[in-house]
């Protein structure tokens, strides 16, 4: 039941292969990035709060090589049509859509003043897409990476992490936090990326005890309420805030959102409810972890979903689901917590578990969640790994 995470030299070499086939081009220049799944800290990226991420071992792997002409040819697995890019002018989104990830990122490097030549790259990717492993983020930091090695140019880690996201704004309609594409840029092996949303700034927090175990639950749903979803949340906070006459979340407490209950209204007061006590979870959980306090942990997980899922409402029946059978199988079973993970509206649970009993775990997720909904997810464990990188 437990799937394996497929061999990223494998996926480099199938990219190799099928872009000789599809484009008939040898690949000078290969980029990988990969996702990511994010501990605890939900939604509170955009509110100057901590998130704890880290890099899955999934990957979109990008390989190609320059053409000598304008234009960019790619190809990718999902399909047979080659998307034609003309990079000799500033790019602007258009169709198809999975190619404005690609158009916002070489976007990005024109705005910097780089005149990017033709290429041709086949895209192939082990990041399940639509299940909140942040595919997206991953699209354009192995872009940004596969554009360093076509422009011979190297960027510092941060500002590749915002290039990409402001593609995913500006090009996507998306905005996002800053959690994915600094996940994705910033992940080492065993190590999170606990990232303080207000100064910018990532710590790379050792994450290395063999006894522990993330499991990835993808229920395999995704709901189409996401389209405006999250930009009416990230609007919510951001009307709280205003209300409440602060410049950061950080600095609203608790009593602060319950003094002024009835003067925010619903559903803001509950979004900001949510927002300061997920910062407040966040930051226990990560010292939590720090010193192997799984009885602390475990119940701040379940809070965080219970937090996006009645105060929030981000959450939906499926990810509860999954929630639920995991609390079931209890800390006596080897789970220690698990939470919904990600923008939400569907997507994927992340369970936090012992690495001895992981795979019967993984076994009764799958088994209960299909029992219940008739849908077979998608299991697998994952452990923190690189981030972007050209491959050599
Ligand atoms: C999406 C966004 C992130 C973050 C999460 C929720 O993944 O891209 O910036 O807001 O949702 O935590």
């Amino acid at each position: 039941m437990l799937q394996l995470n497929p061999d990223l030299n494998d996926l480099v070499t199938d990219a190799a292969a099928a872009l000789a086939a599809r484009l008939q081009t040898t690949a000078t220049i290969t980029a990988a990035a990969p996702g990511r799944v994010n501990l605890i800290g939900e939604h509170i990226d955009y509110c100057d709060g901590f998130v704890l991420p880290f890099a899955i071992d999934r990957y979109i792997v990008i390989a190609g090589a320059a053409n000598g002409t304008s234009e960019a040819r790619i190809a990718t697995a999902l399909g047979d049509s080659i998307a034609v890019l003309d990079v000799s002018n500033p790019q602007e989104p258009s169709e198809p859509k999975w190619a404005n990830y690609i158009r916002g990122v070489i976007r990005g490097f024109q705005d910097r003043g780089h005149s990017v030549p033709g290429f041709d790259a086949f895209i192939l990717s082990s990041v399940p897409g639509g299940a909140g492993l942040s595919s997206s983020a991953a699209l354009e930091c192995a872009t940004a990476t596969f554009l360093e090695g076509l422009l011979d140019t190297r960027l510092e880690t941060k500002e590749k992490a915002l290039l990409s996201q402001k593609a995913e704004h500006d090009f996507a309609n998306v905005p996002c936090g800053i959690m994915d594409q600094f996940a994705s840029a910033f992940g080492k092996p065993n190590r999170l990326v606990l990232i303080d949303c207000r100064s910018g700034e990532p710590e790379l927090v050792p994450f290395e005890n063999p006894d522990l175990t993330v499991l990835i639950s993808n229920t395999m749903v995704h709901h189409e309420l996401s389209d405006g979803g999250y930009a009416s949340r990230r609007k919510n906070t951001e009307d709280g805030l205003k209300m409440l006459g602060k410049q950061s979340w950080r600095d609203v407490t608790e009593d602060d959102v319950r003094g002024n209950w009835d003067r925010l209204g619903d559903p803001v007061n509950r979004r900001a409810r949510h927002v300061v006590g997920e910062i407040a979870r966040t930051v226990a959980a990560a010292s939590a972890l720090g010193r192997n306090d799984f009885e602390t942990l475990g119940p701040l997980m379940y809070a965080s979903h219970e937090s996006l899922r009645d105060d929030f409402e981000v959450s939906c029946k499926e990810l509860d689901i999954m929630v639920d059978i995991a609390r079931k199988i209890g800390r006596n079973g080897g789970v220690i917590g698990a939470r919904m993970t990600g923008g939400g509206f569907g997507g994927s649970t992340v369970t936090l578990c012992e690495s001895r009993k992981a795979s019967d775990i993984a076994e009764t997720l799958a088994s209960e969640y299909e029992k219940i909904t008739g849908i077979t997810p998608q299991i697998f464990a994952s452990r923190p790994s690189l981030g972007a990188h050209l491959v050599v």
